[in-house]
């Protein structure tokens, strides 16, 4: 998504179209998959981190975990509602119609045109450290 995203808004050629149906159908799929991701974890729990694993660095762990949750719920709300705020027709893969979510109202659209773009960065780190702290640890595990 993040790479269809940056891809999307670096393009000018007719590939643009395509890509953003396919972005904001794949954002909508994750809006409706990452809740249910995120209640089976609250309910089975996830799997222990290692014991020896300091305790800042497990609070940590944790803590990216659930911010991870809140982008991959709050970048599509957020995409949805940039649209919507611009009075852009809503169009999924299929030509499946979404309504809009906000009123039009260029102000909020740039304010959550900003906050998006602020958060897709914050949401390429977190992946990156998440799977360097990954690669870490099974690289350090006996
Ligand atoms: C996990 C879900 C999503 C992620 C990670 C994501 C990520 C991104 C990223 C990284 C960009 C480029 C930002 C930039 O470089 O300026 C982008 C652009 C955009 N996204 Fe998403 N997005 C998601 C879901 C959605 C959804 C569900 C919609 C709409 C229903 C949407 C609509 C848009 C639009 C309209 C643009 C800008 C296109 C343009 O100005 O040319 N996104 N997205």
């Amino acid at each position: 998504m993040l790479f269809i995203g940056v891809g999307m808004v670096s393009t000018i050629t007719p590939k643009y179209l395509p890509l953003v149906t396919i972005h904001k159908s794949l954002g909508i799929t994750i809006l409706v998959l990452a809740p249910i991701r995120l209640a089976v974890r609250l309910r089975y729990g996830a799997p222990p981190l290692p014991a020896d694993m300091p305790e800042p660095i497990k609070l940590a762990a944790y803590l990216s975990h659930y911010a991870l949750y809140a982008l991959m719920i709050g970048m599509p709300l957020i995409g949805w509602a940039m649209l919507s705020a611009a009075a852009y027709p809503i169009v999924l893969v299929g030509g499946l119609r979404l309504p809009a979510i906000l009123p039009q109202s260029d102000r909020l659209h740039a304010l959550l045109w900003d906050a998006y773009f602020i958060l897709a960065f914050a949401f390429f780190a977190l992946i990156l450290m998440h799977v360097g702290s990954g690669a870490v640890s099974c690289a350090c595990a006996p």
